[in-house]
């Protein structure tokens, strides 16, 4: 029932109580005066009109102030008693305190203020449970590079290795790991955060395809990967520079990883009417049913995950979503993955 139905319940039966009352009084007082008409003359009769009307008067205030002080009482606590449970319930949530119960079941406005607390208390919940994820991932992330820098100043200090420059360069390897990490977390709380916006430029998609290439040459040269490029140079579109060159670099990275010796990944850039396509394939291992269904998921890290922290992909895609884009992924094990992206001219 309405919240506001019940109020005019409730208002009617105090009105109707209240006649009921002085309907009685009256009918009681005329009634019991009209049966001394017998014995009393006409001068009586007045008097005792008069009299009746007085104490019909009397009677009535006086029975219908504790009625409505009684239904006044019992109106306000029906109207407050739910109102007070959301009340103290929307302050145990400021309180920090979770997965709260609500008694108030009725499907009214209040109900419906409930049914909302207890979505706020849902969603909070999960909130917090994945900040919570987020930072134990962190610190245990962080701790890992951080370690071994210092195992290795440890080992320089006690004389066990000597600061050569292969062991220099290990060092600055895991440094930059931890640069990394941190940027890519920055990336993604700055993605969630409801005011974050990409700022776009008029670029030649080719040319960034071409440098994010580039950024991971050396290594592409180490692994003797096959790189083949197809891109339609005349292709210009308003996107982040910055943002699509780290698209591009995690998408090229987990090829990498996943490309035996000697593998081989191709680019392809194309347009079509409203949007362009980058295509990204690898000959490389593949995934399985469950890694092609949940890859883009924070922390998800398949059977075939090499040593990653399952969030590059989640990032790549809350990326090109930024960008009014799709991304999706074909992908058999044991004959090599594709990831196609589509970006639209404008927004
Ligand atoms: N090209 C690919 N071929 C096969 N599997 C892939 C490929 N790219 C991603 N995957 C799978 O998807 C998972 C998620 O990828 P994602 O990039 O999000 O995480 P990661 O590479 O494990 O770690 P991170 O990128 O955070 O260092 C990987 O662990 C891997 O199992
Ligand atoms: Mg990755």
């Amino acid at each position: 029932m309405k919240f506001n139905i019940k109020i005019a319940f409730i208002v009617a039966a105090f009105t109707m109580s209240m006649l009921f009352i002085i309907t009685v009084i009256l009918l009681y007082k005329g009634h019991e005066h009209l049966m001394m008409l017998n014995i009393t003359n006409s001068q009586e009769v007045i008097h005792h009109f008069d009299l009746a009307l007085r104490e019909t008067a009397l009677w009535s205030i006086a029975l219908l102030l504790i009625v409505i002080m009684i239904s006044s009482l019992l109106i306000a606590r029906i109207l407050t008693k739910p109102i007070h449970e959301m009340n103290k319930f929307a302050l145990s949530l400021v309180k920090g305190k979770r997965n709260l119960k609500i008694n108030y079941t009725i499907d009214d406005q209040i109900g419906q203020l409930g049914q909302s607390l207890l979505k706020l208390d849902q969603t909070l919940t999960v909130y917090e449970r994945r900040r919570k994820e987020m930072t134990q991932e962190l610190a245990h992330e962080i701790r890992n590079p951080l370690a071994s820098v210092k195992s290795y100043l440890s080992a320089f200090q006690d004389g066990i290795l000597n600061p050569t420059t292969k062991n220099l360069q290990a060092c600055t390897e895991e440094m930059d790991r931890l640069i990394t990490l941190i940027g890519e977390l920055d990336t993604l709380n700055d993605i969630n955060h409801p005011t974050f916006k990409i700022s776009k430029n008029d670029c030649n998609i080719a040319k960034l395809i071409e440098k994010a290439v580039t950024g991971v040459a050396s290594e592409l040269l180490e692994k003797e990967i096959h790189l083949k490029l197809e891109v339609d140079e005349t292709i210009y579109a308003e996107v982040d520079e910055l943002r699509i060159n780290q698209v591009l670099h995690n998408i090229i990275k987990n090829a990498m990883y996943h490309v035996s010796k000697e593998g081989t990944i191709k680019i392809t850039l194309f347009r079509e009417e409203t949007h362009f396509c980058i295509l990204i394939y690898d000959n490389g291992v593949g995934m399985d049913l469950e890694t092609r269904n949940r890859i883009f998921e924070w922390n998800y890290r398949g059977k075939n995950a090499y040593e990653g922290r399952g969030i590059g992909m989640t990032i790549t895609k809350k990326l090109v979503e930024a960008h009014g884009g799709e991304i999706t992924v074909k992908s058999n094990l044991n004959e090599g993955t594709t990831f196609h992206i589509q970006i639209p001219f404008s927004t």
